[in-house]
């Protein structure tokens, strides 16, 4: 016993180190909502800066998408074209209201490794499944249903998108293409069919008065 006694007091002081520690380092890792929006949006402007090495839609865009899969309450979002991520970031911030998932598919091996890197920075690499490769053939493979699909990719091709996509959309969803204004001339046999489809109801806007979206509901009957 009169040995324990000298040591108490060293035990007391790694006790109260480990609870300094403990404390300080969960403090780090766990921030506030308003810490980690900040962090999302300087993210998000830090993309911004190299928009056009990566074609990345304009923010306005951006933030469209997002509010978009929130309006629908998206649950299951296919996204071709994701580059170094930044629509799946917003895409994926509207997700996180929903609960839902995005599966995206970029065909550049050092884009995909970008965007990774990326939805992880913004916290948000739990809601994606990043698939590498030809959007073309990966779509044939993937099961869906989906409730909402954005195209932006190889402009020209998305009819071919639209075949193998649409009878994997669910009655009630959306499909989302980018540049339906200033690529409207290589994509005028889309753009004619989704306007005279039976069964979608398709509006082109524009948030940027420069180019837009093709949006297409699928009826429920
Ligand atoms: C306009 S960028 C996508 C921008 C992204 N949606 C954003 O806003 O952050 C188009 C991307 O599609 C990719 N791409 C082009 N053809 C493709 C294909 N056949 N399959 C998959 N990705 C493709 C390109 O490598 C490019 O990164």
């Amino acid at each position: 016993m009169p040995k324990v006694r000298p040591l108490l007091p060293l035990v007391v002081f790694f006790l109260v180190l480990s609870a300094v520690v403990f404390h300080l380092t969960l403090r780090a890792i766990a921030q506030t909502p308003s810490e980690r929006d900040a962090a999302v949006q300087k993210l998000l402007a830090d993309l911004e800066a190299t928009r056009s090495r990566y074609a990345n839609v304009p923010r306005k865009d951006g933030e469209f998408l997002n509010l978009l899969v929130k309006a629908t309450q998206a649950k299951n979002v296919l996204e071709i074209g994701t580059s170094n991520g930044y629509s799946a970031i917003w895409i994926c911030l509207g997700l996180e209201e929903t609960g839902g998932k995005l599966t995206t598919i970029e065909i550049n091996p050092r884009r995909v490794q970008e965007a990774k890197a990326n939805l992880s920075k913004a916290g948000l690499a739990h809601r994606v499944t990043f698939l590498e490769g030809d959007a073309h053939k990966v779509v044939e493979r993937l099961p869906g249903p989906f409730d909402f699909i954005f195209i932006d990719a190889d402009k020209g091709n998305e009819m071919d998108y639209f075949n193998k996509l649409f009878p994997k959309l669910q009655p009630g969803g959306v499909i989302v293409l980018h540049n339906a204004i200033r690529f409207q001339n290589q994509m005028k046999a889309y753009l004619d069919h989704v306007s005279n489809h039976p069964q979608l109801n398709t509006v082109i806007l524009s948030l940027t008065m420069d180019d837009g979206f093709a949006v297409s509901y699928k009826k429920r009957k």
